[in-house]
């Protein structure tokens, strides 16, 4: 196994250490927009839980709306299955019904219940939905969930500078370091640089965890013109797209090949290059071994800037 796969990494600034690279689990039980239980089954999620434990990776991300809490099961099932230690990761949807703070903690009871755990390892905010209750209150909300010990680490997920910025204000008048924000980055989606994100957790010590960091299947090079991505991915991979992406799926091979690797580890090691933690989702055992390969290696300074040469800017 490679060294740095074996090497776990600082989440944020707490002592939580993870992988360099994680598994998101959106996919798992999900049938509102994944397949689940037509193409993939909990066999095929097992076995790419196992495989992934196995080339070292340690973070699993999950969120108490994926698969309406399947998702959470089935990790803390094979979590148990494996006896193997995982750092878990899940989130709070903060629901315009979700009158008052104290939800959060009871949300994060019942994640826990279905996980079979306790307590979580990293507990995050979804959205930045701030009505009725506002950002410093669910702040306020997760420091008391890591005070009572339901969770070690608390993070975000979709906020943008300002957001995070108070976030991460709030949280540290109550001693508690902002772990993450999780959002949307890949060479498809570079946003993070735009808005000056990416830079400003690296200085606030704030974990990016990328989400989507294969765009979705489509860094893969499997989707293509001749082959579209399912229809649920259609609305964000039109023809026009597709079409945008061809030279970047040509560089993502052209330089897999140098190191005998596909374009997804390709892709994923840009994310890690850039400084991110890339949480790629995965279906079955060859996704998620694929997927592990992304780490050992690293692309040159060279190549990161070439790819981003040719990244599409959506
Ligand atoms: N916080 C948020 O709001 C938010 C939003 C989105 C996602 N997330 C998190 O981020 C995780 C990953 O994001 P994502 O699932 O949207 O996108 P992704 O990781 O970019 O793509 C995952 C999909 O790509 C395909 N794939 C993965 N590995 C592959 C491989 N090696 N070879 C070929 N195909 C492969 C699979 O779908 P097919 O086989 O069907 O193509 C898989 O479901 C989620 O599971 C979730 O934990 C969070």
């Amino acid at each position: 196994m490679s060294g740095e796969t074996q090497t776990a990494c600082r989440l944020g600034r707490t002592d939580v250490r993870v992988s360099p690279l994680g598994v998101g689990t959106w996919a798992w039980g999900d049938t509102l927009f994944w397949d689940y239980g037509k193409q993939y089954n909990d066999q095929d999620l097992a076995a790419a839980y196992r495989v992934s434990i196995e080339a070292g990776i340690t973070f699993f991300d999950t969120a108490e709306v994926y698969g309406l809490g399947r998702s959470e099961q089935l990790l803390g099932q094979f979590v148990r299955e494996t006896g193997r230690e995982a750092v878990i990761a899940t989130k709070f949807m903060p629901f315009p019904w979700r009158f008052w703070p104290q939800t959060l903690l009871d949300a994060l009871r019942a994640s826990i219940q279905r996980l079979g755990v306790d307590r979580v390892d990293l507990y995050q905010i979804h959205w930045p939905a701030h009505f009725p209750v506002s950002l410093a209150s669910w702040m306020q909300a997760l420091a008391d969930a890591v005070a009572l010990g339901l969770t070690r680490a608390v993070g975000v997920s979709n906020y943008s500078l300002a957001q995070m910025e108070e976030a991460w204000r709030v949280l540290a008048d109550r001693g508690v370091p902002l772990a993450s924000n999780q959002v949307e980055y890949s060479l498809v989606c570079r946003a993070p640089e735009r808005t000056g994100l990416l830079q400003r957790c690296q200085e606030l010590g704030v974990t990016l965890i990328a989400y989507s960091p294969l765009g979705m299947g489509l860094l893969t090079g499997k989707y293509t013109l001749d082959n579209p991505p399912p229809k649920a991915r259609g609305w964000r991979f039109h023809r026009e797209r597709l079409r945008q992406v061809q030279p970047l799926q040509g560089l993502l091979r052209e330089i897999g090949q140098q190191y005998g690797k596909t374009p997804a580890q390709v892709a994923l090691n840009w994310v890690i290059c850039k400084g991110a933690l890339p949480i790629p989702g995965a279906k079955n055992a060859r996704q998620a071994q694929e997927n592990a390969g992304a780490l050992g290696w690293r692309l040159t300074n060279d190549e990161v800037r070439a790819l981003e040469q040719v990244s599409p800017n959506w």
